[in-house]
């Protein structure tokens, strides 16, 4: 499974790519905004200088024409650009040329299995199924990734599915039982997947032996009664 981490920040893309588990970088026009500040090319460039990985860049453009044009400019950025597209009728015409183009996509904004359906059909690498935001209005995010997992199973597609608004770490072990390809995280979620309460417990009590261990010794005595 591929981690990507979900920012435009460039010191959390540092961080992560620090840990050597980062795979690619997603970002979208409201992470850029959370980001602020410089030019929306440049920037992009600049993580794909840091990341070792696909890195994904939204199209504001919602025709066909425009998401084409912006497409070609983002693609000529860095060859680890994949260019981020709605899941919109003129998204799909758009993900079907680029793809017959060579130029990677990720087909994002997807909340139904037909429209992972459609997207896979056009040729999209990625598909990004939204399944914070489908949990939000109470229905279930992992029933939608099973069926697009199943779906793809049955027909063999290629399409990769990058489960995206993953908010907790539980997202991510359920995304991984069910054989997604990507799990695209905020830096928070990556660290707690490393946190748990009995390794802190268990260490503490490794370092205290030790010391324990290493008194004894220095008094000529293993520390053991016996
Ligand atoms: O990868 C998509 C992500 O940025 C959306 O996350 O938490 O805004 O639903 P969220």
């Amino acid at each position: 499974m591929k981690f990507f981490v979900d920012t435009a920040d460039l010191g959390e893309i540092k961080e992560a790519n620090e840990m050597g588990v980062l795979d690619g970088v997603t970002t979208n026009p409201s992470l850029m905004r959370k980001a602020g500040g410089s030019d929306f090319h440049e920037h992009i460039l600049k993580i794909c200088r840091m990341v070792d990985g696909d890195v994904s860049a939204e199209v504001i453009a919602t025709d066909y024409d425009g998401m084409i044009s912006e497409a070609h400019t983002l693609a000529n950025i860095h060859e680890n650009v994949v260019v981020k597209i709605p899941l919109i009728l003129d998204g799909i015409k758009a993900i079907r040329t680029l793809s017959s183009e060579g130029i990677k996509t990720n087909c994002t904004l997807c909340f139904s299995p037909n429209q992972a359906l459609i997207a896979a059909k056009a040729g999209a690498t990625y598909i990004s199924p939204f399944i914070g935001r489908v949990d939000d209005i109470s229905t279930s995010g992992m029933d939608l990734l099973e069926q697009i997992v199943t779906i793809y199973s049955n027909y063999d597609f290629q399409t990769q599915i990058l489960v995206a608004s993953i908010r907790h770490p539980l997202h991510v072990v359920e995304s991984a039982l069910m054989g997604a390809d990507v799990a695209t995280m905020p830096l928070t979620v990556i660290k707690q997947l490393i946190k748990h309460p009995l390794t802190d417990i268990g260490l503490e009590r490794f370092i205290n032996d030790w010391k324990a261990y290493q008194a004894a010794t220095e008094a000529g005595s293993n520390g053991v009664d016996v």
